[in-house]
C-alpha cells in the first residue's frame, strides 16, 4: 500500500515537472519570437538605408524647386523608390544621379568641401558626374535625365 502511494506521488510530481517544463518552454519560445520580430522591426530601416529595395514607378518624374539645389550644392531626393541627388555643379548645370553605391549598395554622400561623393560602407569614391574615382565600385551611378525649367526641375 505504501508503495502504491509513493508511486502515484512519484507519478504526480512527474506530470508537475513536465508541465512546468513545457510552460517553461512555451514561454521561452514565445519570448524569443518577439525579440527576432522587434529586432527586424528596429534593423530594417537601417537595411532599407544601407542597401534600399526600390519598387517605385519607372516612369515617375519629379520635379524640384531650382532654388533648392545651390551652386556646387547637392539636394536627396527620393526618385522611383530610390534616392537619388541633384546636383548643380556651375552655375546652370545640373546632374541627377542615384546615390546607391554601385558596389554593394550603401547610400553615399556627397563632399560638398571637396566635391565629390563618398560611400560611408567601404570608401568608394565618386566623381560630380558619377564616375568612379576610387575603392571598390567597379562602375559608375546611374545618372537620369534633368530638364531645366523657369523655377523648376524636372527629373526622369
Ligand atoms: S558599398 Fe560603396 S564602396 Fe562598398
Amino acid at each position: 500500500m505504501h508503495d502504491l502511494e509513493s508511486k502515484s506521488v512519484e507519478n504526480e510530481n512527474r506530470e508537475k515537472l513536465s508541465s512546468l517544463s513545457r510552460r517553461r518552454f512555451l514561454a521561452a519560445s514565445v519570448a524569443g519570437a518577439i525579440g527576432v520580430a522587434l529586432a527586424g522591426a528596429a534593423l530594417w530601416p537601417i537595411g532599407e538605408y544601407l542597401a534600399p529595395t526600390g519598387g517605385g514607378m519607372e516612369e515617375e518624374k519629379v520635379t524640384i524647386p531650382r532654388s533648392q539645389v545651390g551652386v556646387g550644392q547637392a539636394h536627396y531626393f527620393n526618385f522611383r523608390g530610390r534616392p537619388a541627388v541633384v546636383l548643380q555643379p556651375d552655375p546652370g548645370q545640373f546632374i541627377a544621379l542615384s546615390v546607391v553605391c554601385t558596389h554593394l549598395g550603401c547610400v553615399i554622400k556627397w563632399q560638398q568641401d571637396q566635391q565629390f561623393f563618398l560611400c560611408p560602407c567601404h570608401a568608394g569614391k565618386f566623381s560630380k558626374t558619377g564616375q568612379v574615382l576610387g575603392g571598390p565600385p567597379a562602375g559608375p551611378l546611374p545618372s537620369y535625365p534633368v530638364a531645366a525649367k523657369a523655377d523648376q526641375l524636372v527629373i526622369g
